[in-house]
């Protein structure tokens, strides 16, 4: 080899150095700003769960606190079909008369065998429960109603079963 040739080899292998690096340079620019992404992406999704823990939630106990028993003796119209407020009276659904701390199940009534084994107490918080859809709280329960959406109505009515205890 004499000194021309050696500067050609010597060329050509530098370029090929050049070649490599311009392609590391090349691939690290195409994945550090993906990395980067990801992370951004994390961050934001953890910020994101922090309101969703401030909620507040209301005991029933405060909405019923302020709750009106002459709008839930209208709410209760709803129920009027199926329920009487006289003690003792059964229509297609048990008196709703001192329903309020009585015993789930508890009247001299044919009831489904899921409501007859709940075996608990009509609480104020029992009777919201059930409320909001029964079908959820005593799922093959015989009463065939939706149930009452806004807890306003079901403070109201509970508000007026209450008042008959
Ligand atoms: C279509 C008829 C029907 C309607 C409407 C209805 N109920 Fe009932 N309700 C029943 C029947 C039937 C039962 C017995 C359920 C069982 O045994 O599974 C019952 C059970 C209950 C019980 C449990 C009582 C106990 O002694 O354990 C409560 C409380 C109650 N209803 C409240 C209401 C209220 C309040 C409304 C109106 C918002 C209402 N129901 C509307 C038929 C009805």
């Amino acid at each position: 080899m004499n000194t021309m040739e050696i500067t050609k080899v010597v060329g050509g292998l530098s370029g090929a150095l050049l070649v490599l690096l311009l392609l590391k340079m090349g691939a690290g620019m195409y994945y550090f700003p993906h990395g980067g992404h990801h992370e951004q992406g994390y961050t934001i999704a953890v910020a994101d769960e922090g309101p969703a823990e401030e909620v507040v939630v209301v005991p029933f106990a405060e909405v019923l606190a302020t709750a009106d028993a002459g709008a839930g003796a209208r709410v209760f119209n709803k129920c009027k079909a199926c329920h009487s407020v006289d003690a003792g009276v059964n229509k297609v659904g048990p008196s709703l008369f001192g329903v309020v701390d009585r015993a789930q199940g508890g009247e001299a009534f044919g009831y489904s065998d899921t409501v007859a084994g709940l075996g608990g107490t009509w609480t104020v918080e029992a009777l919201n429960e059930f409320l909001t859809k029964p079908s959820d709280y005593a799922p093959g329960t015989s009463m065939s109603f939706a149930g009452l959406s806004k807890e306003k109505d079901r403070a109201n009515i509970v508000a007026y079963l209450s008042s008959l205890n």
